[in-house]
């Protein structure tokens, strides 16, 4: 795995993550963990136990879509190290359909995952980092959270509430020294992505139509999409807060 930061920007930090058994999140685990992070990772794949522990930190399997999934994983978090300097969160979901083929169930879902799970792990953390007196949030929006894409109501919807609940902490708690951001990719190489063009009618023609969307005319690696998380929790983006940072190819450049 290429991994481009060499400094140990994370040295001790306690660091609270989701959605970390595969693509953007393990990468991100690896990256955090080998400059010098103390990691609590938690995802609903079971995975999570041994894939974190075989990388050396605590995998906690937690449904983050639901208050008691997100206290579960807190909780773990805080009997491992105390209260998290960071939280990553970046767990997300889609359902790729229009508003007219989109149930009650699959809003509420899509919406819980993505949005609600910011809501509440927030709540969660922001007590102890007001103890503490710092830390750094950062969740995954999306290019879906900038502009509307065809296929994606609830999507679309979800990482816009992202975009603005992250913009508001970040207001909120900027005197208090807790610095609060997201990224918006594009298209990344992850399951993710995978299952999106596999659910189209033609997952050739999507495939194609997907990487020409971006002016680079590709998607990004998950690393790439590690490497703006990473920059944006540690100290090198000190007086980075309320920013969402496009890791896209420039897509919304357009
Ligand atoms: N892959 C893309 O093209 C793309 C583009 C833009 C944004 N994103 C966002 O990037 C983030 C990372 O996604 P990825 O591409 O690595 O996809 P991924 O599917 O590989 O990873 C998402 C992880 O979230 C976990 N997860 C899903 N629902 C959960 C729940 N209820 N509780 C706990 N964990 C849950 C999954 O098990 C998985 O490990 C997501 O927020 C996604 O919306 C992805």
């Amino acid at each position: 795995m290429e991994i481009i930061m060499s400094a140990k920007r994370f040295l001790g930090r306690k660091v609270l993550m989701t959605g970390a058994a595969t693509g953007v999140g393990n990468v991100l685990m690896h990256q955090l963990l080998a400059e010098g992070a103390i990691v609590v990772a938690g995802d609903i794949e079971s995975s999570i136990e041994k894939t974190a522990s075989d990388a050396g930190c605590v995998g906690v399997v937690a449904d983050i879509s639901n208050a008691a999934g997100c206290r579960w994983l807190h909780e773990a978090a805080t009997a491992h190290f105390g209260a998290p300097d960071v939280l990553i969160s970046n767990a997300g979901f889609i359902v790729p359909k229009p508003i007219l083929e989109t149930s009650e169930e699959e809003w509420d879902q899509v919406m819980a995952v993505n949005a609600k799970a910011l809501f509440l792990l927030s709540k969660l953390v922001i007590p102890g980092m007001l103890e503490g007196g710092r830390g750094s949030i950062v969740a995954t929006a999306s290019i879906s959270g900038m502009v509307g894409l065809g296929s994606q109501a609830a999507y679309c919807a979800a990482k816009g509430a992202i975009v603005q609940l992250v913009r508001q902490l970040a207001v909120e708690y900027a005197a208090n020294n807790i610095r609060v951001n997201a990224v918006g990719p594009g298209a990344i190489a992850t399951p993710f992505l995978d299952r999106y063009i596999d659910a189209q009618p033609d997952p050739k023609a999507a495939e194609d139509a997907v990487r020409a969307a971006h002016p680079m005319n590709r998607w990004a690696t998950p690393q790439e999409v590690g490497n703006a998380i990473a920059y944006l929790a540690s100290d090198d983006a000190s007086f980075v807060t309320g920013h969402i940072l496009m890791v896209d190819g420039g897509y919304v450049a357009r």
